[in-house]
């Protein structure tokens, strides 16, 4: 099984509050997207690397390309206003139609081989699968300071990065939701307004997305709990 991966590294971290992009963070000495990286360069599955990077920090990306001596890093390109606009110009750089894309957030370092390997597949199946947990929390649905109702946890389930589609597929839905200026919370959800059937492989609670400063607490504990297997 081969696919290409977009990694997205271009947004400003703002909820993050490190006065620099969160990608830049450091963790065990490695800045946080040098993290994420190494999960696909390491992944014998994993062809091609799309890096999709800030408008301003595209020279700096370029010298850590060169400072790590990727070999899988194909092209970095600038991202765009938004999440999805970001996707789009990776989604840009790669034609093999048939070919299977991972779309993934440069600040989830923690993705799983395994599990990616069964995102993988699951889509070389189905044309469109994402990884998923199952809520542990009680989601409530809130107005006006209110409760209006508490949501069923059983068909809950939140969605993490990475996220497969047959490329064709996916490029025709974003290209379909820019026109239409229509903006969705994640590449699913542009499969799913366009009627593509997306199927669920269940993740793993460690695959986080580093959002705020808290979330590095759970980081760190995670790479000392990795450490100290080895
Ligand atoms: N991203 C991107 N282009 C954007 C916005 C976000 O490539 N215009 C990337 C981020 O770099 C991140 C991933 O998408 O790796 C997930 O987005 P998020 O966690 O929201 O990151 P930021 O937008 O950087 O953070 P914030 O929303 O707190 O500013
Ligand atoms: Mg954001």
């Amino acid at each position: 099984m081969d696919y290409n991966v977009i990694i997205l590294a271009a947004g400003q971290g703002k909820r993050m509050n490190a006065g620099k992009n969160k990608q830049w963070i450091e963790l065990d000495g490695m800045p946080v997207i040098a993290h994420t990286v190494k999960v696909f360069e390491q992944d014998p599955w994993c062809a091609r690397i799309i890096l999709v990077g800030n408008e301003r920090e595209i020279t700096l990306l370029e010298e850590f390309r060169q400072f790590y001596s990727y070999r899988k890093i194909m092209k970095i390109v600038p991202g765009g206003k938004e999440r999805q606009d970001s996707v789009h110009e990776g989604l840009k750089a790669l034609d093999d139609g048939d070919s299977l894309v991972l779309i993934h957030d440069g600040a989830r370092p923690f993705a799983a081989e395994k599990d990616i390997h069964a995102l993988a597949e699951k889509a070389a199946e189905t044309g469109a699968a994402v990884l998923a947990v199952p809520v542990k929390d009680t989601i409530k649905h809130i107005s006006e300071g209110q409760v209006t109702h508490t949501m069923d946890r059983s068909s809950l389930w939140a969605a993490q990065t990475p996220q497969a589609f047959r490329l064709s597929l996916i490029k025709k839905a974003h290209e379909q939701a820019c026109t239409e200026g229509y903006v969705g919370t994640d590449d699913a959800s542009l499969a799913e307004k366009y009627n593509l059937t997306v199927a669920v492989v269940e993740g793993d609670y460690r695959n986080i997305k580093l959002t705020t400063a808290d979330d590095l607490l759970f980081a760190k504990a995670i790479l000392r709990e990795r450490q100290e297997a080895h």
